[in-house]
C-alpha cells in the first residue's frame, strides 16, 4: 500500500500552550487534525469561562486562514470549581471537558485537585450535563514508586469514582500499563483512553539505557516494554474505548535539557504519521481510521468529521529542530526516519 485515505482525524489531547507559542502549536495541529482538546494547564489555569472564551481566540488566531480548524476547550478544575460554572458552560457550549490534574502530578499542576472528594457537586453537574471528565490518572503521594503510579490511582481514585457517578463519562488520558488497558476494556461504556504515540512508539529503556534522553522525559512515565506492548495491543484492537490523543507537550530546548528537565514530548509535527508508523508496524493499517478519526468523536458526541487526509508513503526525516517563539523546540524523533507522510492537497 502507498496510499492511505482516512477521514480527517481529531486529537483529543494537545497542549498548545499560548503567547508566541501558538505561532507554532496551532498551525501544525490544524495542518492534520479537524478538531482538537486543548489542555486548559497554561499559568495562570484556565479555570473561568472568560478565560476559556480568550484562551479560544487566542488559539483561533493562529489556525491559517482557509483551514476549517476547531478547538474545543476544557476547564481546569480546582477544589473551588463552582457547579453552577461547569453548568454554564455546557450551556453554553464551550465546555467539552473538564480536565482533573492531582495537585503536583505534572507541569502546572500546582492549582489542581487535592482530594476528588472535594469535587461530588462538580461532576454531578458534569455528569448531568455530559461533559467529560479528563483524568491525568497518577497519584501524588510521594512515597508511590514514579512507575507505580497509574496502576495506584486506578486502584484508590478511578475504581471507586466509577462506582460513585455511573453516568459521567470518564477518559483516562494517556494511559501507560497493562493495568489501565484492561480497566478500561473491562469498565462500563461511560470509561474511554487516550493513548499517545510515544506511549507506542517507546519504553523506559529508550528513556534511560545507555544514557539519559531528556526529550523522551514525560508524565505519566515511560513504563517497560510489556506494558508498552498492551498499548499497542489496544489501539490495534478497534475496540472503540481507545483513541487518539497526542499529549503534544512542547517545552523550549533549555527546559527540557536541564538538571531539572519538564516532563512533555512534542509530537504535533508529525502525529499521524506516527500513529501510522505503529498501525503499520503490526500489519493494523486498516484498524487506524477508527482509532484516529471516529472513536473519540463518537465517545464524545461530535459529528465525525467528512473531510479526508491522505498519506503517502514516503520516507521524510524528521527535523532536528524547529523555532518555538524566541527559542527552539526538539520535536519527538528530531532526525529519524518516519515512513509515512500527510499530502498537503488532501
Ligand atoms: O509529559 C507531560 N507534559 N505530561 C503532562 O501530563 C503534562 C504535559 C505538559 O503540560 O507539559
Ligand atoms: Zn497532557
Amino acid at each position: 500500500m502507498t496510499e492511505l485515505r482516512l477521514t480527517q482525524p481529531d486529537d483529543l489531547h494537545v497542549h498548545f500552550r499560548d503567547g508566541d507559542y501558538l505561532a507554532t502549536t496551532v498551525p501544525a495541529t490544524a495542518r492534520q487534525f479537524a478538531r482538537a482538546i486543548a489542555m486548559p494547564n497554561l499559568a495562570p489555569a484556565v479555570t473561568t469561562l472568560e478565560a476559556i472564551t480568550a484562551y479560544r481566540q487566542r488559539i483561533m488566531a493562529q489556525v491559517p486562514a482557509g483551514v476549517p480548524f476547531q478547538p474545543l476547550m476544557t476547564l481546569y478544575l480546582t477544589d473551588h470549581t463552582e457547579p453552577a460554572l461547569i453548568l454554564e458552560g455546557a450551556r453554553q457550549g464551550l465546555i467539552h471537558g473538564c480536565k482533573l490534574y492531582p495537585a503536583g502530578a505534572t507541569t502546572h499542576s500546582h492549582e489542581g485537585v487535592t482530594d476528588i472528594r472535594y469535587l461530588d457537586a462538580v461532576l454531578q453537574a458534569m455528569s448531568d450535563s455530559k461533559i467529560p471528565l479528563l483524568l491525568h490518572g497518577e497519584v501524588t503521594d510521594p512515597a508511590i514508586d514514579v512507575f507505580d503510579r497509574e496502576a495506584r490511582f486506578i486502584d484508590k481514585v478511578l475504581t471507586p469514582l466509577l462506582l460513585r457517578f455511573p453516568a459521567l463519562k470518564i477518559i483516562l488520558e494517556h494511559i501507560t500499563t497493562e493495568e489501565a488497558v484492561q480497566c478500561v476494556q473491562q469498565g462500563p461504556a461511560t470509561l474511554a483512553a487516550t493513548i499517545t504515540p510515544h506511549h507506542l512508539l517507546l519504553n523506559r529503556n529508550d528513556l534511560l539505557v545507555g544514557s539519559i534522553k531528556p526529550h523522551y522525559y514525560c508524565l505519566p512515565i515511560l513504563k517497560r516494554a510489556q506494558h508498552q506492548q498492551a498499548l499497542i495491543k489496544a489501539a490495534i484492537s478497534g475496540n472503540p474505548k481507545f483513541f487518539l490523543g497526542t499529549d503534544s507537550a512542547p517545552h523550549v530546548i533549555h527546559k527540557k535539557e536541564s538538571s531539572h528537565g519538564c516532563a512533555g514530548i512534542y509530537s504535533a509535527h508529525a502525529a499521524i504519521e506516527f500513529y501510522a508508523e505503529v498501525f503499520e508496524q503490526y500489519q493494523a493499517l486498516s484498524r487506524l481510521e477508527g482509532f484516529s478519526s471516529h472513536f473519540g468523536a463518537d465517545f464524545y458526541g461530535l459529528p465525525r468529521n467528512t473531510k479526508q487526509i491522505i498519506l503517502e508513503q514516503e520516507d521524510w526525516e524528521v527535523p532536528a529542530v524547529l523555532s518555538f517563539g524566541n527559542d527552539s523546540l526538539k520535536p519527538f524523533w528530531a532526525g529519524q526516519t518516519l515512513r509515512w507522510r500527510l499530502r498537503h492537497d488532501g
